[in-house]
């Protein structure tokens, strides 16, 4: 029976690029829906931005451009980024949009409608400088039990305690650097112990692996506590229906995303109904499959379930949990060169590499992988290039050149291809599973058989014996079809390889009915390499080229780690003298500056309005960085940035007026 299911990604948020870790969810992701697809089921894939909260309002803010044109450019580039790597999404939607408005706010008003949303006064760490509450990661201070210092206001790293941000000693904003006071504010609560019972239920009927049953275990019995789902302004999201300020937490329209890319595609398509998937009936006729990383789990095992069921919608069929990447044993690491972005990477290696050495580690438990960059060359060498592909190379050769690339009409050792055939059964359910990198052994321990054959049939020896040449013939085209079952059985793995082979043999692209019978008496094509050997100074220049990208444009502000003397002499710092300073209307923050740099004159937007009026600073010098590379900006170009001191608010300031410096002096 065909299946319809429904696939998921987890929701990159907009706020960063797409890097190893994001391609290890999506690539195992696609390969999932590669195969049932391959297999003959039905298979839709959506995934979309995450681009809530009040990480996209500061990180706009700082880059002065509005919310909405930094979701829309990062949902460009994240497009670009897994099309890049053959991941085949049917949409990529965003959060922020009219589709997932609507759905969040009939969610909430279903779960309200329910008796199932109350509000409580919560006490909270608020920034008076900015006017803001304040996310856990947003503070820092003393650890109330150890008494570390510089610890985030939810746990600590040196003790590992956990605790209210309100309980830190002399905690500050990493806002504004301010100290934070304590604030009320009325909070939304959804009542998720009501659903302890069916989440246990849930959790134990084989939705979520084994390993994730345990750990949710330890929620479940500790006793599962209400949600707090609102968050106050100002905050980037969708406003709580009823309210003025209050907004939904970004974790609240996060999961209704994935509906909401849904919808989105629904509309287009004439053939997807939004209730067969969604509907409560839906449960038990199509499937919900969501691929995720083991730091989201609870939300997406209790959270979302809870969700679902409160507001008359199906449940999903199984959430597909993933561990974290680490490169050459440690996590991820920007000085190390090993934070490697998706676009990095296209730069220099070819994305099936990446494709297949993830597909070697993808056991279908929560383990973490590691991509170890000399194993990485070596697999794809020795395994794709040195076995793989080299069946095809070795028997193509005579098929063109003896026998005008025709194959013979019989196989050779038709129980040998048989035997090949044979595996589909257990490789589908090791697709199934998740247990990719079972599948990767297997075709390579018969491609060891296909090699062994070739080697002990010597077709080129035998098409120089006068009789052999019948035998030479159907030694090849046998290889050539061992080849071909290898080829269906790497298609959701290696779309590219897959197609090219595919052209080579002269057939249309591989469906699992292609393991039913051999290609025999048919026109093959010329033999063109299907996959080249990597090198390992492609990996070197990568991990290179990832070192500089952080040192670059992609350092998070205020970030500790050190830079070369080399990198700071590269930055250009100048005197500069402000012939002009200006309002600009729409943006209450900046101040649009015309500078004199000694050899010319430049506009300046910079942040410091609230400190300075326009008309003080006529005459007055400033310090700036003169080869910063010009900034589009909302409010037009910014050729350069002036350096300032202070915590923020009025409190910013700058070169002092009687320094004694002049306009076009370098600074040292
Ligand atoms: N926006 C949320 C997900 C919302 S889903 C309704 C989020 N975004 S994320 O960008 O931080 O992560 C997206 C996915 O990538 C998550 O499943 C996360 O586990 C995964 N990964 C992010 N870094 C990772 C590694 N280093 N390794 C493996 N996967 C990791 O969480
Ligand atoms: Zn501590």
């Amino acid at each position: 029976m065909t299946r319809n299911i429904l696939v998921t990604s987890a929701l990159p948020y907009t706020n960063g690029a797409i890097h190893l870790g994001h391609l290890l969810e999506h690539i195992q992701t696609d390969i999932w829906v590669r195969f049932q697809r391959l297999h003959g089921n039905n298979c839709i894939y959506v995934s979309a931005d995450d681009t809530h909260g009040t990480g996209t309002m500061l990180n706009a803010e700082r880059a002065g451009v509005t919310p909405e044109a930094l979701i829309e450019t990062m949902h460009k580039e994240h497009i670009r980024d897994f099309a890049g790597f053959g991941v085949e999404h049917d949409n990529y939607h965003s959060t922020h949009s009219e589709e997932n408005r609507a759905l969040s706010e009939m969610i909430f008003n279903r779960l309200k409608d329910k008796g199932l949303i109350h509000s409580k006064d919560v006490a909270q760490l608020y920034d008076p400088v900015r006017g803001m509450f304040l996310a856990d990661r947003f503070v820092k201070g003393e650890c109330p039990r150890c008494g570390a210092p510089d610890q985030y206001g939810d746990n600590c790293d040196a003790c590992s305690a956990t605790y209210d941000a309100t309980e830190l000693g002399s905690p500050r904003s990493l806002v504004s650097d301010a100290e934070p006071l304590v604030k009320h504010s009325e909070h939304y609560f959804f009542d998720l112990p009501k659903f302890t019972d069916m989440l246990k239920a849930w959790t134990s009927s084989g939705a979520v692996q084994p390993e994730v049953v345990n750990k949710l275990a330890e929620w479940l019995d500790g006793g599962l506590r209400s949600w707090d789902i609102s968050r106050d302004a100002p905050y980037f999201g969708f406003l709580i229906p009823g309210t003025e300020d209050k907004y939904f937490y970004v974790w609240m329209d996060a999961p209704i995303g994935y509906m909401a890319s849904f919808q989105n595609l629904a509309n287009r398509r004439e053939d997807l109904d939004f209730d067969a998937f969604w509907g409560a009936a839906a449960e038990g006729k199509t499937e919900l499959h969501h691929f995720i990383g083991k730091d989201i789990v609870n939300f997406h095992t209790l959270f979302w379930p809870a969700v679902l069921q409160a507001s008359g919608l199906r449940k999903p069929t199984r959430i597909h949990t993933h561990g974290f990447i680490t490169v050459n044993g440690v996590k991820m690491s920007k000085s190390r060169g090993t934070f490697i972005q998706a676009s990095t990477y296209l730069k220099h290696l070819h994305p099936e590499c990446l494709r297949y050495y993830y597909a070697t580690k993808l056991n279908g438990r929560v383990d973490d992988y590691d991509i170890n960059l000399e194993d990485f060359v070596q697999r794809v060498n020795a395994d794709l290039v040195g076995k793989v592909v080299n069946i095809a190379s070795r028997c193509a050769g005579l098929i063109s050149s003896q026998f005008e690339g025709a194959l013979a009409a019989h196989l050779e050792d038709e129980a040998l291809w048989r035997q090949f055939a044979a595996a589909r059964g257990r490789i589908a359910e090791w697709y199934e599973a998740g247990q990719v990198s079972r599948v990767m052994r297997e075709v390579l321990a018969l491609a060891d058989l296909a090699n062994q054959y070739i080697t002990k049939q010597e077709p080129w020896q035998r098409i120089k014996q006068a009789d052999g040449r019948d035998q030479a013939h159907s030694v090849c085209s046998q290889g050539l079809n061992l080849f071909r079952i290898l080829a269906v059985y790497l298609t959701p793995v290696l779309p590219a390889m897959s197609k090219a082979a595919a052209d080579f043999l002269g057939v249309r692209p591989f469906t699992w009915a292609d393991l039913d019978k051999p290609l025999l008496g048919e026109r093959i094509n010329a033999y063109r390499p299907l996959f080249t050997r990597m090198r390992k100074k492609d990996v070197d220049d990568l991990v290179e080229a990832s070192k500089e990208a952080e040192d670059g444009k992609d350092q998070g502000e205020g970030s500790d780690e050190p830079i070369s003397i080399d990198h700071f002499n590269k930055v250009k710092l100048k005197v500069a003298r402000v012939v002009e300073a200006a309002l600009i209307a729409e943006a209450d923050k900046l101040l649009r500056l015309t500078l004199d740099t000694g050899d010319g004159q430049r506009q300046v937007l910079a942040g410091i309005r609230s400190a300075y009026r326009p008309e003080e600073l006529a005459g007055r010098l400033v310090v700036v960085v003169a080869n910063l590379a010009p900034r589009k900006t909302r409010f037009g170009i910014s050729e350069g940035m002036v350096l300032a001191a202070g915590p923020g608010g009025e409190d910013i300031f700058l070169l002092s007026p009687d320094s004694g410096a002049q306009a076009g002096m370098d600074v040292r």
